[in-house]
């Protein structure tokens, strides 16, 4: 698969693109990352890539002819068809599904926006998919495309050692991954681990893993449970971790770490 970045600070998204697990599927050569900097296709001596706001108002706006002709580059790079995404908090809010869905994608590219955004009139023509990290706002794309390189980048076939582990995250089958513990077995001020996972019965460790990963969502994001259709175990392992729960923490307590 095939990233192109159109950025302003290539050097920010390669950096990131560079390192763990997605730096390591570069030189698989399972994934490659190119960065274009508009700047580069700006044709006036002071290599211009804004303009003032028509109708008034603070910031600037990246220009149409910069992009357009760093586009328009980007897609003689390579034979393969380029999905065009712009990175804007106005965009749908990236998931899993997603992710999982572009990793199957041969060729992607992000535009990084900047300042107050890109003259609509090239996100009209050129851009495809409009995505968005979250409901806030960055002063620069190149975090998203970030984001979006790393969550992809790891689902290529062979970039994890292990390709269970993807499987095992949290959304990927629609539920939070469930708790992880390792050395030691007793911990000097916080304790042990619970006994199941040092049993070797590996039936009981993946139904208690399963029953962790039911109870999580329960607790921390029940909207994902009202998404997702549960099978007669899982909806058995989880009527056992609620009333498992609420023994210990009372019914008043709904158990949410996130208590903000
Ligand atoms: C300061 S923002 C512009 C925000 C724009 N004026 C608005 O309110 O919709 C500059 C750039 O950061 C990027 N950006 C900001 N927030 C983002 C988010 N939540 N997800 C993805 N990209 C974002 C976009 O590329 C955007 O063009």
């Amino acid at each position: 698969m095939r990233f192109d970045v159109v950025t302003l600070f290539p050097d920010f998204v390669r950096q990131s693109a560079d390192v763990g697990v997605v730096g390591r599927a570069q030189q698989r050569g399972l994934l490659q990352v190119e960065t274009w900097n508009p700047r580069d296709y700006a044709t006036d001596n002071y290599r211009t890539v804004d303009g003032r706001p028509f109708g008034g108002g603070p910031g600037m706006v990246m220009l149409i002819d910069p992009l357009r002709a760093t586009l328009a580059a980007v897609r003689e790079a390579a034979p393969e068809p380029v999905h065009v995404i712009y990175l804007s908090p106005q965009g749908a809010r990236l998931t899993q599904a997603r992710v999982e869905a572009l990793a199957k994608t041969p060729r992607v590219a992000l535009i990084c926006g900047r300042y107050e955004g890109v003259d609509e009139r090239l996100l009209q023509h050129e851009v495809d998919e409009e995505l968005s990290i979250g409901d806030y706002v960055l002063s620069g794309g190149e975090l998203g495309a970030a984001v979006i390189i790393d969550a992809v980048g790891r689902l290529q076939d062979g970039a994890l050692n292990d390709a269970q582990s993807a499987q095992q995250d949290s959304f990927s089958d629609g539920l939070l991954d469930c708790p992880h513990y390792t050395r030691p077995v007793h911990h000097d001020v916080w304790g042990g681990v619970p006994e199941v996972l040092l049993s070797g019965d590996h039936a009981a460790i993946r139904r208690w893993r399963h029953k962790q990963s039911l109870g999580r969502t329960w607790l921390r994001r029940p909207d994902l449970l009202t998404q997702r259709a549960l099978d007669d175990e899982s909806r058995a392992l989880l009527d056992e971790f609620r009333r498992e729960y609420t023994r210990l923490n009372g019914a008043a307590d709904n158990g949410r770490r996130n208590k903000n």
